[in-house]
């Protein structure tokens, strides 16, 4: 029987919990506490630096949802935010997002709760909810979801999605061929369980206890953002890698490896 949606969210938390240690002692951790030393230190890309920046970000109430060690979110304090609150349910990866901000100076409130049991004291509160780099397949209901992200928000608000295509679910990403061998269908309904370890940092098998990832197609999200009562304002598939693929990137035959998505909350 598949493992239900509870199941899945606590086996994941003892995953998160597990990976935190091995990015704490990892090479790029040293670098983002020097980087957070430095003023004005940022993370984002291109790509998202400009969506956030097209929605201004001064005197903005910026949230993160899956915030993991909050080098994104505290990047965003960088770009001008007014104010950044991060959720995510590993104590032990926020606590090397207090570390790095601290390192940085920055503000950050970062609060450890499973999404869809973010406290209602937050809710109405933001002008930006950011989803970003591996986050949807951690989630087995989309549905509630997008309507935690919705209640987050403000009227008008706006929910920005930076995410790995979901085309990517197909591949085994320590696989390198090209071009690439597709092992999965698109269309994979059951949840796939692994215990080969989530560094993706190191990008390398260890023993770890189970962890389950659910793959969604761009129809579910889009249509997920819609039903939850967001308008879509922007919505573009890219031909650059965001996570682990970047040997698919320049490809005669290219796959879509990333996209972005902007919705504004619709009453
Ligand atoms: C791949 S990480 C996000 C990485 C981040 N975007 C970055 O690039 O640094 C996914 C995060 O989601 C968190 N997470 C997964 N499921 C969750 C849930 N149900 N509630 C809260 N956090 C969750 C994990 O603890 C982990 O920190």
């Amino acid at each position: 029987m598949p493992p239900s949606k509870d199941q899945i969210t606590a086996a994941n938390k003892a995953s998160w919990d597990e990976a935190a240690e091995r990015h704490r002692s990892h090479d790029q951790y040293a670098r983002l506490l020097a980087g957070f030393a430095r003023p004005g230190f940022s993370v984002l890309d291109a790509t998202l630096t400009g969506r956030l920046q097209s929605l201004g970000l001064a005197d903005k109430a910026v949230a993160q949802l899956c915030c993991n060690n909050a080098r994104e979110l505290l990047s965003v304090k960088n770009l001008g935010a007014a104010s950044l609150t991060g959720f995510d349910f590993s104590e032990a990866f926020l606590d090397q997002g207090r570390e790095l901000a601290a390192a940085g100076g920055i503000a950050a409130e970062l609060v450890r709760t499973e999404i869809a049991k973010i406290p209602a004291s937050y809710d109405g509160r933001f002008d930006i909810a950011m989803v970003t780099i591996g986050v949807l397949g951690w989630m087995p209901d989309l549905a509630e979801f997008f309507a935690t992200a919705r209640r987050l928000l403000k009227p008008g608000g706006h929910l920005v999605i930076y995410e790995s295509h979901p085309i990517l679910n197909m591949y085994d990403d320590r696989d390198k061929r090209l071009p690439p061998v597709a092992d999965e269908s698109y269309f994979r309904q059951e949840p796939y369980r692994s215990d080969n370890g989530l560094d993706y940092w190191r990008n390398e098998d260890y023993a770890s206890t189970a962890f389950f990832w659910t793959f969604h197609k761009m129809s579910d999200v889009v249509m997920g953002v819609l039903r939850a009562g967001f308008a879509i304002e922007d919505f573009e598939e890219l031909p650059h890698d965001v996570g682990n693929h970047s040997h698919l990137e320049n490809q005669p035959q290219q796959l879509p490896l990333s996209y972005v998505m902007v919705g504004r909350r619709e009453g």
